[in-house]
């Protein structure tokens, strides 16, 4: 296993608990990746002030609630508390060999995974699972602005904003990019002390609160099985009665409905716009030496300008006609098995409309049963029409945007992936398993 992120410790807890003879590697000195901030890996991308957008009760893992004292939507240093407590609570941590990365994983003639580690060791594997998060590499506009090379003032990404200097923001004036939740994050932040701080769009966005009616907005809608236009419905009349108009705001309108882009959550950028301490503005055309130029032809002073322009999904590990994303798109069944190759699985590649950790556990457990022979896949046809399917839908709802490429509604994934691994246990019955164990032998 590549990674002990909390989508690598969902999935060992599967093969722990199953008895399974396994590695899993993590580069870091320790468990959480994105969660732990400043992570000795570089590959975090946490600030300082990052509280989780999913609420508590949403993204613990069954059977080990996260502390009945955490509020609602806890602090990062308490997420990285809760899954290195995880850890201990199920007892597989012997079973992670940290500081160790996998530096190249290569499928051998005979079926197994050659695995070389950054320690220069080699091992063969009858399966990998890769769980080496999606959210580190930073993905700059591209191509870059014309005139950023000539501006004098500061440019980072998101992924390097850390909010460890109290005064980075101050008295400068920022031009914040993007609007996802890094944008919606650090514009705030910006806003307490900056000069002026610029939120430029490309396209406009639902902004969801946070809270809504004394409860998070995501313990509402907890059903599977919803009509997405019903969701929807009941969705835009919710915002249009707490949010209202975003034009009122000064914001794009968006283009799309609700729940046809990856949420962006705050409840507190529309307040700072409000107050005149964040102003909207479109795309940037144009970076000068000292100015951005943006897509209606106002042009402002900068010091600082922040891309919050997302990230490239990348498993460095594998060569290029082993597995690639292009475009950060890697179809694969439930986004988890890859249709060519039997024995390699992903865990935790996936953006639900709410948390990621319960879906990464029921993935891990799925994987288990597939390898203890429990759950066959769907002969190779029907296993592609599957995808089809599910990516036409996709594609067909969600904005087109490299950040739409993995979308899935959180409960209806869930109850899915239950049914199709009931519908796999009937059909695994008298059959050999499906990953033989050759690499003891190899070995
Ligand atoms: C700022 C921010 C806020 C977010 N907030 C939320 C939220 O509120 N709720 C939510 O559900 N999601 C949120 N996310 C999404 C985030 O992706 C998940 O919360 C979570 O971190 C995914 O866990 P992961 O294990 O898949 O990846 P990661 O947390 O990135 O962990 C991957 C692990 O793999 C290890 N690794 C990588 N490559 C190698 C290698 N070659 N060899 C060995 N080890 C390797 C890394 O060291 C790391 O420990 C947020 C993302 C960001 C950037
Ligand atoms: N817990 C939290 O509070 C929190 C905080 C931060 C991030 N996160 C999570 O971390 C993940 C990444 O979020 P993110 O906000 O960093 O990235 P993101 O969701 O991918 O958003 C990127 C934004 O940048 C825009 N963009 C991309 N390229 C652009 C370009 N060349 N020019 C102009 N605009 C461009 C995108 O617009 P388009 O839509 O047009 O592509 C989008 O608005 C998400 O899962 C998010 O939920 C959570």
């Amino acid at each position: 296993m590549i990674g002990a992120g909390s989508s690598g410790i969902a999935a060992a807890k599967a093969l722990h608990e199953r008895g399974f003879e396994f590695d899993c590697f993590e580069k870091s000195d320790r468990v959480g990746g994105n969660w732990v901030f400043k992570n000795r890996n570089g590959m975090s991308s946490t600030y300082r002030s990052l509280h989780i957008n999913t609420s508590r009760d949403r993204m613990q893992f069954a059977g080990f609630p996260m502390p009945a004292t955490y509020p609602d939507f806890p602090h990062h240093t308490q997420i990285a508390r809760y899954f290195d407590a995880y850890v201990d609570h199920f007892g597989f941590r012997e079973r992670i060999t940290f500081e160790t990365g996998v530096d190249h994983a290569r499928p051998a003639a005979d079926g197994t995974w050659e695995i070389r580690l950054d320690d220069g060791r080699s091992e063969r594997y009858d399966a990998l699972i890769v769980a080496n998060g999606h959210h580190w590499d930073a993905r700059w506009p591209e191509p870059r602005f014309p005139g950023s090379e000539a501006f004098a003032g500061e440019q980072i990404h998101a992924h390097d904003f850390t909010g460890d200097d109290p005064n980075y923001f101050r008295d400068r004036r920022v031009v914040i990019l993007g609007m996802g939740n890094s944008a919606m994050d650090i514009a705030v932040e910006s806003s307490f002390s900056a000069a002026a701080t610029y939120l430029a769009a490309r396209r406009g966005t639902w902004i969801v609160p946070k809270y809504v009616f004394g409860r998070p907005l995501d313990q509402y809608f907890t059903r599977a099985g919803v009509p997405f236009k019903v969701r929807q419905a009941v969705t835009r009349r919710l915002l249009r009665l707490i949010v209202g108009d975003l034009e009122r705001y000064g914001l794009p309108k968006p283009d799309h409905g609700p729940l046809e882009a990856h949420p962006t959550i705050s409840d507190d950028v529309l307040s700072r716009i409000a107050h005149g301490e964040i102003t909207p503005k479109p795309n940037i055309a144009r970076l000068t030496e000292r100015t951005v130029v943006f897509a209606d032809g106002t042009e402002v002073e900068a010091d600082l300008v922040v891309y919050c322009t997302g990230y490239n999904v990348r498993f460095p590990f594998f060569a290029e006609d082993v597995i690639t994303a292009p475009d950060n798109d890697l179809p694969l069944f439930r986004r988890v098995f890859h249709p060519d190759r039997p024995n390699v699985f992903f865990i935790g590649l996936v953006q639900p409309l709410g948390a990621i950790m319960p879906l990464a556990a029921a993935q891990g457990e799925w994987v288990a049963d597939y390898l203890t022979g429990r759950y066959a896949l769907p002969p190779a046809a029907e296993l592609r029409a599957d995808m089809d399917r599910e990516r036409a839908r996709m594609f067909k709802r969600y904005v087109a945007s490299r950040r739409h490429t993995m979308q899935v509604d959180f409960d209806d994934y869930l109850a899915d992936l239950a049914a199709e691994r009931r519908r796999g246990a009937a059909r695994a019955r008298g059959r050999p398993l499906p990953v033989p164990a050759r690499a003891v032998a190899v070995a």
